[in-house]
Formats: structure tokens, C-alpha cells, sequence
């Protein structure tokens, strides 16, 4: 157990340590304990959070609005669209001025080419930690608490097949940030990881090198398949969401048309059936029912997705109580 991060920024769980990751596993279990028995657990007296957000959300905005408070603590929401940030404030005066204000700053900026540098030149900016709520590379909380809801589920990673896939879905072009941070997380646990993917919808190569890497260094796995029900066969965790093919379309037209060739990647029971008999079925939400997964599945004996919602509780408020 690790227990000197006060002050880390997370930005990507790939810039902690192993050890590290462990200790927020282990607190996060012990706070979702404490709340259950109705502990107190006021880690975070009078200290605030600002949550600054450049795209919607139900469940970060929420559970880390949640989680403050049950730490003893407040977190602050601000709306980009109401900032002077379309007057001027850069992310210097976001960094340097919310960070004199506040113990932490959380920032969500999904937008494609431009999410993680800004959340990375605010956190250099700032005096107080800096919590990446998802950019358009990573989703670092979600992947926490999927890893917990993983464990729980399914117990020890490394003896488990994880199939993450694309789904099919043309609401808009979804970040890769789930699946990035998915397969980054789960080869530091050395699961044997499956990506699958149409060939137009791979993701940042940097960052499958770096799940690459991670399986090699756990002993675990990382393999692509192109296949949809091939990715299914025998796996333990069926994760399978939408993202955008940011790397072949040059606009949303050209983006519409190739997802359209990729319909039937909806996950449905007669897919479910293919996976290991004891599989479950992942989203981090929300999803878009019946296109990319059938409710029979996602309202199903498969399905974990509330527990992987309620988990973004317990992971946020680990890693706060041990940064802020
Ligand atoms: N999974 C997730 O990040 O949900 P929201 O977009 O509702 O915050």
C-alpha cells in the first residue's frame, strides 16, 4: 500500500504505479464498506472541488457532486457555457485561478485533438490536484470502477478474458476514451484483453503499444480481433460500447457512413450465449438501447452496468481522499 499521493493529478491511471493503483483499489473498497454500515467518513472536511464540464453528463457529475459530500467536503459545478472561458479565460487562468480557490479541479473536455492537452496544461497550472472527469483519450475513473465491478463480478483479473468491443451506435462520434483507459487498466492486471474492432475503428496506436506493453510486463494478454461474435467466444467480460472512427473519417458524413456498415454489432443473448457461460455484460452508460445492446441483455442476468454506475462513487472518492 502506497500512502503518500497527496497531491497526484489523474489524468490516465497508466501514470500511477501498480502499487498505487492497488491502494486506491484497496480504499475504495473500504469506503464503499464504510458507507454500507453507515460509517462517517468526513476524510475531506471543508475542502471543495471544482467541476468544470465542456460536455453533458449524468453519472460523473453526480457521483463526484456525491462523493464530496459524503467526504466531509463540497464540489463546485461550473458550467463551461456560463465561464468567461468564451472571453478569454485560458486554461492558465482555469488552472491557476480554481486552483487557488479550490483543493482540487476536475475538468471534463471531450473534444477530439483537444480534451487531454487542455486537462494537461490546466494541471499545470494548478497548485491543487487535477482530476480528468474524461477527455477524448482517457476515462480513468470509469475504468476504476469497471476494474472493482470486475473483481466483484468475477474475482481476480488475471485469470479472465475481457473482450472489449465496438458496438454499434450513430447518435454522434463517441470518444475512444473508455476503451483506452479499459485496455490500459486491465493489462496492468494482467487479464488476457481482447479489443474488438472493425478495421475503421481502431484505436490511438500509442496507446495499444502501451496495452501491449502492460501485458507483456502482467503476464497477461492483448489481442485485436475484427470479428464481432469471434470477439465473444468464451470471453468473461463482455465490455462493448460505441466510439467514432477518429482515425479514418476526415468529418461526420464519412463517420456516419462507416459506422452504418457495422449495424448488426449490437450485443444481443443469442451474442451472450457465445461468450463463457458465467460472462457478464458491461456499459459504462449511457447506452443507446436496442441499437447497441438489446434490453435483454442490458436489463438481463448478464448485466453488472449499475453496479459499474454506483462503483464511480466509491473509485472517485478513493482516489480524492487520497489526493486532495
Ligand atoms: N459513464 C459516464 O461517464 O457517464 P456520464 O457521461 O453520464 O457522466
Amino acid at each position: 500500500m502506497q500512502t503518500h499521493l497527496r497531491g497526484r493529478d489523474m489524468i490516465t491511471t497508466q501514470e500511477w504505479a501498480k502499487d498505487e493503483l492497488d491502494t486506491v483499489i484497496d480504499v475504495a473498497f473500504d469506503l464503499k464498506r464504510r458507507r454500507a454500515l453507515g460509517e462517517p467518513h468526513a476524510l475531506l472536511r471543508d475542502k471543495v472541488l471544482a467541476m468544470l464540464f465542456f460536455f453533458a453528463s449524468t453519472r460523473t457529475r453526480a457521483s463526484f457532486e456525491a462523493g464530496m459530500a459524503q467526504l466531509g467536503g463540497h464540489a463546485m459545478f461550473i458550467d463551461s457555457a456560463v465561464t468567461q472561458i468564451g472571453h478569454g479565460d485560458t486554461w492558465k487562468e482555469i488552472g491557476e485561478i480554481l486552483g487557488r480557490y479550490n483543493d482540487g479541479v476536475a475538468v471534463r473536455h471531450v473534444d477530439w485533438g483537444v480534451g487531454a492537452r487542455y486537462i494537461r496544461a490546466v494541471a499545470e497550472a494548478s497548485r491543487v490536484p487535477v482530476l480528468n472527469m474524461q477527455c477524448d483519450m482517457y476515462h480513468p475513473f470509469q475504468a476504476l470502477a469497471d476494474l472493482l465491478t470486475i473483481i466483484e463480478a468475477k474475482g481476480d483479473p488475471s485469470k479472465l478474458t475481457v473482450n472489449m468491443s465496438y458496438a454499434y451506435a450513430a447518435s454522434y462520434q463517441k470518444p475512444m476514451s473508455v476503451p483506452h483507459s479499459v485496455i490500459l487498466l486491465l493489462t496492468r492486471y494482467g487479464a488476457n484483453v481482447r479489443l474488438t474492432r472493425p478495421p475503421e475503428m481502431r484505436l490511438a496506436p500509442d496507446i495499444t503499444a502501451q496495452a501491449e506493453e502492460n501485458a507483456r510486463k502482467a503476464r497477461g494478454g492483448f489481442e485485436v480481433v475484427e470479428d464481432f461474435e469471434e470477439g465473444m467466444k468464451g470471453a468473461d467480460v463482455v465490455y462493448a460500447k460505441a466510439w467514432g472512427p477518429m482515425l479514418a473519417a476526415s468529418d461526420l458524413d464519412e463517420s456516419a457512413r462507416i459506422s452504418a456498415k457495422y449495424e448488426d454489432w449490437v450485443v444481443d443473448a443469442r451474442r451472450m450465449e457465445i461468450a463463457d457461460e458465467g460472462a457478464v455484460y458491461m456499459h459504462p452508460l449511457p447506452a443507446d438501447r436496442d441499437i447497441e445492446v438489446a434490453d435483454e441483455v442490458i436489463d438481463g442476468r448478464w448485466s453488472r452496468v449499475f453496479d459499474q454506475a454506483e462503483n464511480r462513487l466509491h473509485a472517485q472518492k478513493a482516489v480524492m481522499a487520497l489526493t486532495m
